[in-house]
């Protein structure tokens, strides 16, 4: 293990009681002198999509842009990509409007999409492993520049019966996300109002590198749990875990926390593969966590979408929004906590004053909610779908809709690029908001969308 893997070791756990403190002084001190909403709109005009938090100092300013320069690097068998991998950036999926954006292809597409499989054994969720799940990884280095490699890319093994295609959502504005505290989210649970129940997901919190089964090779362990809020389930706690994690799933680079390689028969690591496979330098590929934590920065001081100024007719469709129940998942307002530790690799932090008493326009409660059969994994009802953490099948998580105007398509498998299709898609607990929406009249529809384009 390396002195920086240790070092980062300590600094996540002191960076998780820091955090943890915040929470807590938030809750005392309550909410007076947060910054207002129009202080996020008024920053609109002056900056583009996929630009930095306006106002960050150089240091983080650098730091932003060492980030985004991995966020959009091609990476290369040498590099650690593979053996198996979906794409060799994070930007091929994450690109449309800028880098850090969504689905750049539209509806139908497949290019960009990740497929998640496994097995309901008669109730019991089985995510065999063995045969590679839970994520297909479906191209293979064999196929550029490694023709000895013999590793084919994966398809769905035949006995998998759960199958749910995810397309890829923008992640601007995520550090907002990341720094709103557990509390502000619990608060909105089980509201029961309007046939509306949202529950939070949780997911542990990455915390130090400690465990060495394999010599060489460092395993993550655990801290506490907190509440989920990244991923179409809310299934994952951590900004920084939904760094390092898509790192190693989808581009197959592993780091002290995620140190397999996948392999179309399940996971091994780097030592264990065929010679021919195995061909970046280190045992773990970012071995000292360095390029994971830069794509943590990237994404955690990636401003939020800037909202358009809203004509008549938009804010016609604003009141109508509210006045249909949207609201009651699609929160206008969240509030970030006192304090955010923004951690680095040098093994210490740094304060980040543009995530901190903010109000988040995310257009999310981050909550679960069960969405009905029609937009359920598994639409037939026959197995539970793609379980993750609380969430089963007919659950997902409140989708934020602020820059849903760069957005090509929409909803969990991207089946729509049409707003008014993706609203009467909605059914579970949003049936009467759907239904609201549904008689609206053509102009009142209209209205809403041209507020949604405003986001
Ligand atoms: C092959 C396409 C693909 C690649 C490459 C990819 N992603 Fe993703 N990304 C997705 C999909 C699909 C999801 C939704 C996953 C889910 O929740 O099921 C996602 C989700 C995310 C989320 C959470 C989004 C949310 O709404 O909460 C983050 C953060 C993220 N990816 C970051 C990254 C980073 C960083 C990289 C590069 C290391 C990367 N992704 C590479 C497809 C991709
Ligand atoms: C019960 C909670 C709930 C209510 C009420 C609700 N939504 Fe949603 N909304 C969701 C969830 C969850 C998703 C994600 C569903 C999926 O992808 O399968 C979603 C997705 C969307 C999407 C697609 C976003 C994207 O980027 O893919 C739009 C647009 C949307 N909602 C608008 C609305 C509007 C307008 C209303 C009011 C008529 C509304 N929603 C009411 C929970 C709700």
């Amino acid at each position: 293990m390396s002195r920086s893997t240790l070092s980062l070791s300590k600094v996540l756990v002191t960076g998780a009681l820091a955090v943890l403190g915040g929470v807590m002084a938030g809750q005392i001190t309550g909410r007076g002198n947060t910054a207002h909403a129009g202080d996020e709109s008024a920053a609109a005009a002056t900056y583009q999509i996929g630009s930095a938090l306006p106002g960050l100092s150089p240091q983080l300013v650098q730091l932003f842009m060492n980030g985004q320069a991995v966020f959009n690097k091609n990476f290369t068998a040498a590099e650690g990509l593979g053996p198996i991998y979906n794409e060799v950036s994070c930007v091929t999926c994450h690109g449309a409007g800028a880098p850090g954006g969504g689905d750049p292809l539209g509806p139908g597409a497949t290019s960009f999409n990740v497929t998640h499989f496994a097995f309901d054994n008669q109730g019991f969720f089985d995510p065999i492993r063995d045969l590679g799940g839970l994520v297909i990884q479906k191209k293979t280095i064999r196929d550029t520049s490694h023709p000895n490699c013999t590793i084919p890319g994966e398809q769905v093994p035949s006995v998998a019966n759960v199958v749910s295609t995810r397309n890829s959502p923008p992640v601007f504005g995520f550090g907002l996300l990341d720094a709103i505290p557990d509390s502000e989210i619990l608060k909105r649970q089980t509201m029961n109002i309007d046939g509306v129940n949202g529950f939070a997901n949780w997911g542990m919190e990455l915390q130090a590198v400690e465990v060495e089964p394999v010599p060489g090779i460092p395993l993550p362990a655990y801290g506490p749990s907190r509440v989920g809020r990244f991923g179409w389930k809310s299934q994952t706690a951590t900004l920084f875990q939904f760094s390092a994690e898509p790192f190693n799933i989808e581009l197959g680079v592993s780091s002290p926390f995620f140190p397999q390689e996948f392999t179309p028969q399940g996971m091994r690591f780097a030592a264990q593969l065929p010679a021919t496979c195995n061909v970046a330098d280190h045992a773990v590929n970012d071995f000292d966590n360095s390029m994971s934590v830069a794509l943590y920065h990237f994404q955690a001081l990636l401003a939020p979408p800037p909202v358009l100024p809203k004509n008549d007719a938009a804010k016609l469709g604003e009141k109508t929004f509210h006045k249909i129940g949207c609201e009651n998942c699609h929160a206008s307002e969240l509030r970030t906590g006192e304090r955010y530790n923004l951690l680095l690799a040098s093994g210490t932090t740094v304060r980040v004053r543009q995530l901190e008493n903010r109000v988040v326009n995310a257009y999310s409660d981050l909550l679960l909610h069960d969405m009905g059969a029609n937009l359920a994994d598994d639409p037939s009802g026959s197995t539970m779908g793609r379980v993750m953490g609380r969430a089963d099948g007919r659950h997902w998580r409140t989708t934020p809709l602020w820059g849903i105007r760069f957005k090509k398509a929409l909803l969990h498998d991207g089946r729509t690029a049409d707003m008014a299709t993706a609203i009467l898609e909605h059914g579970g607990e949003a049936t009467n908001a759907r239904n609201r929406f549904a008689a609206l009249t053509a102009d009142e529809k209209n209205q809403l969308v041209a507020f949604l384009n405003t986001l």
